[in-house]
């Protein structure tokens, strides 16, 4: 169990604009401070509309040790419970995806139908009031297509996100999209080091050859105008098509649409785009990328022909597991509009190098030389405000729990 003056002495010897003090990245009651001042109160992208095509189809996964199911109900809405029985407690569905009509726990057999409500109950007496056995929901959001959820009692505030996102996001259609592919990697690396790595391009030039075609690895946060124009002409085209680019940012999310690279129409190796059948028709689908992030585990690219998902869901103090998920338009025809190995081949290569590097950061950040370094404003300006980020909720969570 974590005690907290400590956690509060190794947020206060952190250095403005420097990496965190090593505890913070390898310790085993931080991880469990993490997992309860930062998982189990942040809002978490975790999927697409989509994954959820008909009532009873559901996703089930696990936050920090809480395993959570999020399904659509009968009624086409969707909804998020604990995923552990009222009886005694096993997890009711089985971690991944699946469908069902009601959920039946394996254990005894306790039933709930798609509101939650304990329906059956074998062997109870008569007088058993089943009323106050349902399942304990959880909060649940969605945004043109994309599903958040937050195991809090009171979340986040939401509304801000979800009206600033909604207009840069609506246009590609992720109502009509299909889940193409996803993968899972574990990477042994604290879940903080996995998103510091994820929120910098510092490392992509000499790291990812492949995404550095197409990616503006000197880009700073926020894409300011550059020399040469580029921003502006993309902003003034995006315009003329109506797209709007923000940036657009709140406290723990932040959206933007940049232009990739000259000559790039999506993150592709060769600049192509990997989907004949785009997902957003505006401009021959040549609209930069539409990058979403949201703290503390998560970024995206919506492209003109695919999107992309990337989270990380941290399972120990030095394991965290990395989901990646591709979604194309809902008629695109593998092997027809697109290749599987091709449209997936840039990210799989981009999250492999990645774990590499976080696996390698982890390694050296427990030398007894350790000790925490600055960013740089130029290029790590989102790694920094990840990790500030983390400082100031983590603090928060110390007040009030003192
Ligand atoms: S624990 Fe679920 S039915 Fe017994
Ligand atoms: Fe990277």
């Amino acid at each position: 169990m974590y005690d907290l003056n400590r956690v509060k002495s190794l947020l206060q010897q952190r250095r403005p604009g420097h990496s965190l003090p090593q505890a913070l990245y390898n310790d085993a009651d931080i991880f469990d401070f993490d997992m309860a001042a930062i998982f189990l109160r942040s809002w978490l992208m975790v999927g697409f509309e989509v994954e959820l095509p008909d009532p009873g189809s559901y996703l089930s996964l696990t936050i920090g040790k809480s395993p959570v199911v999020i399904l659509r109900d009968r009624d086409g809405i969707i909804r998020g419970f604990h995923n552990s029985c009222r009886h005694r407690g096993a997890q009711i569905c089985a971690t991944g995806r699946g469908k069902a009509a009601r959920l039946v726990c394996p254990y005894h057999q306790w039933t709930y139908d798609l509101a939650g409500r304990l329906v059956y109950a074998g062997r109870m007496p008569e007088t058993f009031d089943r009323t106050p056995h349902s399942l304990g929901p959880i909060h649940v959001e969605t945004v043109a297509g994309t599903i958040y959820i937050c195991l809090a009692a009171e979340p986040p505030p939401f509304d801000a996100f979800r009206d600033k996102l909604t207009p840069l996001l609506a246009v590609h259609d992720l109502r009509h999209a299909k889940l193409a592919f996803e993968s899972t990697l574990v990477e042994k690396a604290n879940w903080k080091l996995v998103m510091e790595n994820g929120r910098e391009c510092y490392h992509c030039v000499a790291g990812h050859p492949e995404l550095s075609r197409s990616f503006p690895t000197g880009a700073k946060a926020h894409f300011e105008p550059d020399e040469a124009g580029q921003v502006d002409r993309f902003n003034d085209r995006m315009a003329r098509a109506g797209l709007p680019v923000g940036p657009v940012e709140g406290e723990w999310w932040q959206a933007i649409r940049f232009p990739l690279n000259e000559g790039y129409v999506s993150l592709s190796v060769d600049g192509r785009p990997l989907v004949a059948k785009p997902m957003c028709p505006a401009e021959g689908g040549d609209i930069g990328s539409l990058r979403w992030a949201v703290e503390p585990n998560n970024f995206n690219h919506a492209l003109g022909d695919h999107t992309f998902m990337f989270t990380a869901l941290p399972v120990g103090p030095e394991e965290t597991i990395v989901t990646a998920k591709w979604l194309v338009h809902q008629d695109a025809v593998e092997g027809v509009d697109y290749d599987l190995a091709a449209l997936t081949h840039l990210w799989t290569q981009t999250n492999l190098q990645d774990r590499d590097l976080a696996e390698n950061n982890q390694r050296g950040v427990h030398s007894i030389g350790y000790r925490p370094g600055p960013y740089s404003d130029d290029a790590e300006s989102l790694a920094r405000r990840f990790v500030d980020w983390y400082c100031s909720q983590s603090a928060r969570f110390i007040d009030a729990h003192a």
